[in-house]
């Protein structure tokens, strides 16, 4: 079998540290489990760029698009480069240019000690997000006139596709049916931003139809997301949003299941098998933490669990989540999440635990092995099928105060059940 090769990229600040743990968890687990794994370490970052002046180029582009089943990146974001010229090159590169809309966030919390909610433990903390990734207002569109003077101007286009809104809410609920959720949620700001976002709502309608009776589709403003997943997250399985809203709201994710060094996430095409997938911690690259070995390397390792889901050895990222569960509960973990270990003594608890799980395990290793909960999530002929109906009647311009408590008018969109009509 040809192997499924992946490509590393530590990054800046702490990913070079966690990517590192996450090559070694890779290396143990393809050692134990025989798979046929290649690794494929790539110099980017911003060292790079200030060394020579390369960010992300095209030849190496290519070759990972051509050659690479996974990437795995640390963080990217360094102060000796403000302007992110490099990571916007390689994130951006990497989400746009290989089309990988759905950016995916699990929430789930590994341990009560993590969950920060009173009366509240990891039961209740344990749902998925689904971010629209190449579009929204981090396209880069807008600009700034009369730069500096008293009359600026700064604009950023919120950019949103029907293509764009359909594909990413489909995937949502793909996931949905394949794991046996009955609701899914979508978070926008439709009562504020009445055009791009009354075409999140109208989608969002129609797509709902189709999935009903066994999904419901259920819309909720981002604002009161926020106040219902602190209040009680156990509300919540499969969030899809637009790409700002799930940046933000996925912290927020981060911070009810022990924090950033414990956020995994996947950057993914949801319809196309074969595409490579970008696999990435939640966090950033905490400057305040480089160079320091104090960063909690669990999110990269749930991460490379992700990966390998993805590839198709689920089993390994049971053992993978599993090991992390115990190293919590062991307080065998870095001081963010309540211990005193280092990066590097964190991680390699974790890997001792894996090691010893897989050699437990007796199953034989192969990637004919259905990932239960492998991405992508869509077959390619349901993509892009949506009929488009006729659109709702634009919303008029009503007093925007009190329309998370009150409808002003009913709600047009009979698909969907309207949190904001109708509380549960
Ligand atoms: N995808 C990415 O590469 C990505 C994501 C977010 C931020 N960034 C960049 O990272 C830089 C720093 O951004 P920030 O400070 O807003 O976000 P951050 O995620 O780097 O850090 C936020 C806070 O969380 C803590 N933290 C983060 N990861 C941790 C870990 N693994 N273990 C323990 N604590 C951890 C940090 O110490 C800090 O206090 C910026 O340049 C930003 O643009 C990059």
């Amino acid at each position: 079998m040809k192997p499924a090769k992946i490509a590393l990229i530590g990054g800046d600040g702490i990913g070079p540290e966690v990517v590192r743990e996450g090559r070694l968890l890779l290396e143990l687990v393809r050692e134990e489990r025989n798979l046929p794994l290649e690794l494929w370490e790539l110099d980017l970052g911003a060292d790079r760029y200030l060394r020579d002046g390369t960010t992300f180029p095209a030849e190496v582009r290519v070759a990972i698009q051509r050659e690479c089943a996974a990437v795995l990146l640390g963080a990217l974001g360094d102060p000796r480069v403000p302007g992110m010229e490099h990571a916007r090159d390689i994130l951006f590169g990497m989400r746009q240019g290989y089309d990988l809309f759905a950016n995916v966030r699990p929430c789930r919390a590994l341990s009560d000690r993590l969950v920060p909610l009173k009366g509240r433990g990891a039961r209740d903390v344990d749902f998925v997000v689904f971010r629209e990734n190449t579009e929204g207002i981090y396209v880069g569109m807008g600009g700034q006139f009369k730069r500096g003077t008293p009359d600026e101007v700064a604009i950023n286009e919120d950019i949103n596709t029907r293509k764009g809104v359909e594909r990413i809410i489909r995937t949502a609920f793909e996931f949905a049916k394949k794991h046996g959720h009955s609701v899914v949620h979508m978070a926008d700001k439709s009562n504020a931003m009445r055009h791009a976002h009354e075409l999140w709502l109208r989608v969002f309608d129609q797509i709902s139809r189709e999935y009903a009776p066994d999904i419901r589709g259920k819309h909720v403003y981002v604002d009161a997301l926020c106040l219902y997943l602190i209040q009680d997250p156990s509300q919540f399985r499969v969030i899809v949003t637009n790409n700002l809203f799930g940046d933000i709201i996925t912290d927020l994710g981060a911070a009810l299941q022990g924090g950033l060094g414990m956020a995994s996430s996947a950057n993914v095409h949801g319809f196309d098998a074969g595409r490579v997938a970008m696999f990435e911690p939640v966090h950033g690259s905490a400057p305040d933490l480089a160079g320091k070995g104090a960063a909690n390397p669990f999110a990269c390792l749930l991460t490379v669990g992700m990966m390998l889901a993805h590839l198709g050895y689920p089993e390994e990222e049971q053992v993978i989540e599993a090991a992390v569960a115990r190293a919590i509960d062991e307080r065998q973990c870095t001081p963010d999440v309540g211990g005193t270990l280092g990066t590097q003594a964190a991680a390699a608890w974790v890997r001792e635990e894996v090691r010893q799980a897989l050699r437990a395990l007796h199953s034989t290793p192969g990637r004919e092995r259905l990932a239960a909960n492998a991405l992508p999530l869509v077959p390619p002929a349901r993509a892009g099928n949506l009929a488009l109906g006729p659109a709702p009647s634009s919303p008029s311009p009503t007093s925007l105060q009190g329309t998370q408590r009150k409808a002003l008018r009913p709600f047009p969109f009979p698909g969907i059940h309207c949190w904001h009509c109708n509380p549960p």
